[in-house]
């Protein structure tokens, strides 16, 4: 965890010396603005009212505008509230006030919120950011974030996501960085390092949380909040991967994930939270449980009410509770029975107070209310930009069809084209309208010869008649297909991952027109895209891209810009591949001609477009590959040639395959990758160095094995084409 000198340290101990048990107990509770008044329903109930139309949407806005916000202050007085959810400066300082100087001990709050992928500036989705595999921008997009969400009073950020997600059903795809262990470990240290390293000034820096512990992206059937199973060499080789990773690097915060691991949910599940996070990896920063977490075990069945499952859920591990008020009720009570043993309590508020001192909160809650970085300052605006393009993906190219040429006639169709509300993805909730750019804008900025057609498709039936002046009109057509931005995201999993609406019908009727066309998806997860790529001339990948997503695929379309970016999760053909992943253990019968193999009578066992795959407008050749050891470390040189015509950034990847183990291991796993600029007929010679500590795996019993034998070692443009040595080594 982030470190505390001793005079810091001494202040912790000094404070929680003074506290009273409801005082503690009420740095445990973390609150979320309510809305009362007005009715007289919940307001959960108010909302099911409005979705199952026994109100209409404008008698539910009437309710809410009589409708006042609750912030607390009272319980805050009263040392009830350690935490806040909120989004607004002015309100953050009078809450701080109040905890400062009207509390009995002056005790800040630590007030967080969800910031996936920016804050005010919006970033690529982290599905779309993780194709960059760039570590140094996955930095710098965390550090700007941070420093934006900090001038409004937000001092602790719910992210980073580092669920490994491999099926694409699940909604929340979006929010991590994709399927594999080592590049979503990459990514979640650059994020810690991003969100906390700039100690330079309290307003640089905040709390990461690392979240959903553990293995929620195994939810069964790729449906959201569901059941995860898996063997104990799985959990650790790869859910638990990256959030030891971000640990090591210092991560103050871990949520608890919503879904039971083996039949015990993750909120009471002491074995991953007391026993591995905080024994084994050492975390001693805070744990608090997700949304309603506390309650939902009552749900599972594994508490027999709120109390129990209060108890259950500090005993375990978690020190904080987001919002529902259990510990608060609860807790005080079962010390005095002597049920719960106060020293749990003691140590949850000491993590809880330790990271609040570390934010520097004590000396100075407060912000600069002139600071509001509005408008949006221009170098967020380059970064989200240039963090844009590099997420960008090239699929398929056929016969050079992009660029596209700036004299000829273009015809965009596809709802998703003008919207400039959809470019931000999901989790985005403090972004303005007014600093987003449509694809259909970002095109117009590079060519006069564009006329956008309303030809509907998603939400909207397909209008046949702009569909035949799009025809008339365009040498080439571009058709903006994919998913709204409330398609993917948390509670948005699907059974079918195809383009939704009519749109494959709408791109059908283009095909019949034999016009050159090209697609632009934009998705928040992989969709199974298998008549599109044998008819569609080009496609390109170009995920929720946030705020500059229209300039960044306009300047990759027009060729200002040459794409770079590598697939962070495998694109499968068919929904019914799911979940499909390059990195599977192989089986004894490896898919292949004869029947009885693994592998589907009704469609082909490879993906459609593999982990690590993207195109250029360049070309790129790997010749002499060689291997050596050397000491602790393999020694790994490939040459690449830039075989092209244009300047280019390839992503060079380094996989091994262990070929005889304990355990059956996986077919390919990246364990590094590079990313080299070349210029036309320039090569350069790439070296990895591998240290041999890497090539080891977990086994059923949590413990971490080196086995001597053979290799295999793989570099290439793709976990699909490599090319590889196998070398035999002893430990
Ligand atoms: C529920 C989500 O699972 C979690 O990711 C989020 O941080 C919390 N709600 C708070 O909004």
């Amino acid at each position: 965890m982030v470190s505390l000198t001793q005079v810091q340290k001494n202040k912790v101990q000094e404070i929680v010396s003074m506290m009273s048990l409801e005082e503690k107990i009420g740095q445990m509770n973390q609150a979320s603005v309510s809305i009362v008044g007005g009715f007289d329903v919940p307001f959960e109930e108010l909302i099911e009212m409005l979705t199952d139309g026994r109100i209409s949407q404008g008698e539910f806005t009437k309710i809410m505008e009589s409708a006042e916000q609750d912030y607390h202050e009272e319980d805050i007085r009263l040392g009830r509230v350690g935490s806040i959810m909120l989004q607004d400066a002015k309100k953050a300082n009078e809450l701080q006030k109040i905890a400062m100087e009207e509390s009995r001990l002056g005790i800040p709050l630590i007030i967080g919120l969800d910031v996936i992928h920016g804050f005010r500036t919006v970033f690529p989705i982290a599905l779309a950011e993780a194709c960059s595999f760039d570590s140094d921008l996955f930095l710098r997009t965390a550090r700007m974030a941070a420093k934006e969400s900090r001038l409004q009073g937000i001092n602790w950020h719910f992210a980073p996501m580092i669920d490994v997600s491999r099926d694409a059903r699940w909604g929340r795809v979006s929010e991590g960085p994709g399927e594999d262990p080592f590049l979503v470990s990459e990514f979640a240290k650059a994020k810690v390092k991003g969100l906390q390293g700039d100690t330079s000034s309290p307003m640089n820096y905040v709390a990461a949380c690392l979240k959903h512990f553990v293995a929620y992206g195994a939810a069964e059937s790729g449906r959201d909040y569901n059941t995860t199973s898996m063997s104990t060499s799985l959990l650790h080789n790869v859910y638990l991967a990256p959030f030891k990773a971000a640990v090591n690097e210092g991560a103050a915060t871990v949520m608890a994930a919503f879904n039971d691991l083996n039949g015990v949910p993750c909120t009471v599940n002491s074995e991953i939270l007391r026993d591995i996070l905080k024994r084994e990896y050492g975390f001693s920063g805070f744990v608090v449980s997700d949304a309603n977490g506390i309650r939902e075990c009552v749900s599972h069945g594994i508490a027999i009410n709120d109390q129990d499952a209060g108890l259950q859920a500090v005993n375990a591990g978690i020190d904080m509770d987001m919002g529902t008020g259990i510990y608060s009720s609860y807790l005080s009570q079962l010390v005095k029975t002597g049920e719960l043993d106060e020293r749990i309590i003691n140590e949850a508020v000491e993590r809880i107070l330790s990271t609040k001192m570390w934010l520097g909160l004590f000396d100075n809650p407060y912000v600069n209310l002139e600071d509001r970085m509005d408008p949006i300052p221009s170098e967020h605006i380059q970064l989200a930009l240039e963090s844009a393009k590099k997420s960008i993906v090239l699929l398929k190219n056929e016969n050079n069809i992009l660029p596209l040429n700036r004299e000829q006639k273009i015809s965009i169709i596809g709802e998703l084209a003008d919207k400039s509300s959809e470019v931000v993805g999901a989790w985005s909730i403090s972004w303005k309208e007014e600093d987003c750019v449509s694809i259909l804008d970002g095109l117009k900025q590079n060519s006069d010869n564009i006329r956008y057609f309303q030809t509907g498709g998603l939400t909207e039936p397909i209008n046949e008649e702009e569909l035949k002046h799009a025809l008339d009109f365009g040498d080439v057509i571009v058709a903006v297909v994919g998913e709204t931005v409330n398609m993917s995201g948390e509670a948005a999993s699907r059974s079918n991952i195809e383009l939704p609406g009519d749109q494959k019908k709408l791109l059908k009727m283009v095909k019949t027109s034999n016009k050159p066309l090209v697609a632009i998806v934009m998705n928040g997860r992989p969709l199974a895209l298998e008549w599109e790529a044998e008819n569609i001339d080009a496609i390109v990948e170009t995920w929720h891209l946030g705020i500059q997503m229209g300039n960044a695929v306009s300047d990759i379309i027009f060729g200002l810009t040459n794409p770079s970016g590598k697939l962070s999760v495998s694109i499968p053909r068919v929904t019914g591949q799911c979940p499909v992943y390059y990195n599977h253990p192989n089986t004894g019968r490896p898919g292949g001609k004869s029947k009885f193999t693994s592998k589907y009578i009704d469609v082909n066992n490879d993906v459609l477009y593999p982990f690590g795959f993207g195109l250029s407008y360049t070309s790129f050749n790997y010749t002499n590959l060689n291997v050596t050891e050397k000491n602790d470390l393999l020694a790994i040189g490939v040459e690449i040639t830039n075989t092209g015509k244009r300047q280019g950034e390839e992503i060079v990847q380094l996989y091994v395959r262990d070929r005889v183990a304990s355990i059956v291991r996986p077919v390919k796993e990246l364990k590094g990758y590079k990313k080299i600029s070349l210029e036309p007929g320039e090569s350069q010679i790439i070296e990895f160095n591998l240290p041999k500590n890497n090539l080891g795996f977990y086994d059923n019993n949590g413990d971490y094995r080196l086995e001597s034998g053979e290799f295999s070692i793989y570099v290439g443009k793709s976990s699909a084409d490599c090319l590889s040595q196998t070398i035999n080594i002893n430990f």
